[in-house]
């Protein structure tokens, strides 16, 4: 028996996801299926017009969505699922205050993006723009054989005695996967960094010490960003972007990098300062840099400064672009949509949206702002009676981060309880 169309679960989706894929929602009687017919971006005006009356939206990285299309959606909207393990393009304050849920799509991309960190590393030191380009310009025979003809430096260790570290700006699952590509390189040694204003050094975790035996490293420290500089053969940036981690990689981080140094962006543009990143390499301040994202994208011009520098590899934002791995986001994109429209769970939500309180950390506080992720240099500040509350702090202890009270001025003026400051990455989603 066929349902009326006003009694189905309306879900959005504003890309065909393929043949794999889209049966998981087609052909469901319980589901009044909308898809943007066209193979480019949706248009904003086609999902304003389309979004109205969703349970659910499957959204891309390149769909923004804010509060214009969640009114738009009206109030039977429970879930925004973007096919992505990042989530910049969501006003995640505003599905907080409405208590839509967020779907997202960790995990399931990490190793294809380990493998690109690798690849960028290896196409930055070795010259691959520069050699592939005369290569393909027809000028390879104006450059016989010679000794030192495009040499860089070498990713892996030639010799025991020739130690690499390998640095981390962010340290989560790809960081983890990407270190452990590096082992057989010869990496014995790893820093990594979260928050530029910690004092806290040091490998007392116990944390990296597992994962040092595990890996067979001599050591694993997490340390202040300018020993993330300082110490590194390779900085690989890995963190979330928004507010708090914007241009972390400024002209003074990049100064502080060996000579030799190579940098790796494959989490988002804004982390780093595409100026000064122009800046330091064209003075040979750094060897080169590999970049999955660049601030701006996808509009950024052959004349852009990064372009245009020979030691810049630049790829267009395909670190997890694999056919696996995309049928694997796709899949739980669908999925996520499909279950929060069901009014099942989620197979993969952040955890902390919607939850009965969410409304009570809207108003200023760093939690909506920072979308729960503790980014660098934030504050994470809540209220006492919040149902979660000692669910996050007992996160934050789990993983080590710095956790301290806010006394006097620290304190923020619209709360009234015992707040807590935590400095470092967290993602109180995802696993
Ligand atoms: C992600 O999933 O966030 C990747 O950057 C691909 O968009």
């Amino acid at each position: 028996m066929s349902q009326s169309p006003s009694l189905k679960h309306k879900i959005v989706v504003t890309r065909n996801l393929g043949p794999d894929v889209m049966p998981i929602l087609e052909g469901r009687t319980e589901i009044d299926l909308v898809v943007w017919p066209e193979d480019r971006a949706c248009d904003r005006e086609w999902l304003l017009r389309n979004a109205t009356g969703a349970a659910a939206l499957v959204i891309m990285v390149s769909d923004k969505i804010d509060a214009e299309v969640l009114d738009a959606a009206g109030p039977g909207l429970r879930a925004v699922s973007t096919m992505s393990v990042g989530y910049e393009h969501v006003d995640v304050q505003e599905l907080a205050k409405r208590s839509i849920a967020l779907g997202y799509t960790p995990d399931v991309l990490t190793e294809a993006v380990a493998d690109v960190c690798i690849m960028l590393a290896l196409m930055a030191g070795r010259n691959a723009k520069q050699t592939s380009a005369l290569v393909n310009e027809g000028n390879w025979p104006q450059f016989s054989w010679a000794p030192f003809l495009f040499c860089g430096p070498q990713l892996s260790a030639p010799s025991p005695s020739r130690q690499r570290t390998a640095g981390f700006i962010g340290f989560g699952r790809i960081a983890k996967a990407t270190l452990a590509r590096l082992v057989p390189f010869g990496f014995t040694r790893c820093v990594y960094g979260a928050n530029p204003h910690s004092t806290r050094q040091g490998s007392n975790d116990d944390s990296d010490k597992e994962l040092a035996d595990r890996l067979g490293l001599t050591s694993v420290r997490r340390v202040d960003l300018d020993t993330v500089a300082s110490e590194s053969d390779v900085v690989f940036v890995l963190a979330p972007g928004g507010p708090s981690t914007y241009h972390v990689v400024n002209e003074e981080f990049l100064r502080k990098m060996k000579k030799m140094g190579v940098l790796v962006n494959a989490s988002r543009g804004t982390l780093v300062d595409s100026d000064a990143l122009a800046k330091v390499l064209k003075e040979g301040g750094i060897w080169a840099a590999g970049l999955d994202v660049v601030e701006g994208e996808p509009n950024i011009p052959a004349d852009h400064p990064l372009v245009r520098e020979p030691r810049c590899v630049i790829l267009p934002h395909i670190g997890s672009a694999t056919n696996e791995t995309w049928v694997d986001m796709a899949s739980l994109a669908a999925n996520n949509a499909l279950a929060a429209a069901l009014g099942e769970p989620m197979p993969c939500a952040l955890r902390c949206l919607p939850q009965p309180a969410t409304s009570q950390v809207t108003d200023g506080t760093e939690v909506s702002r920072d979308r729960t992720i503790f980014g660098i240099g934030s504050i994470f500040a809540f209220r006492k009676p919040l149902k979660y509350q000692s669910g996050l702090l007992n996160s934050a202890r789990e993983r080590r981060l710095r956790i301290s009270d806010c006394t006097g001025s620290q304190q923020p003026s619209h709360t009234n309880g015992p707040v807590h400051r935590v400095e470092g990455f967290m993602y109180t989603g995802g696993k």
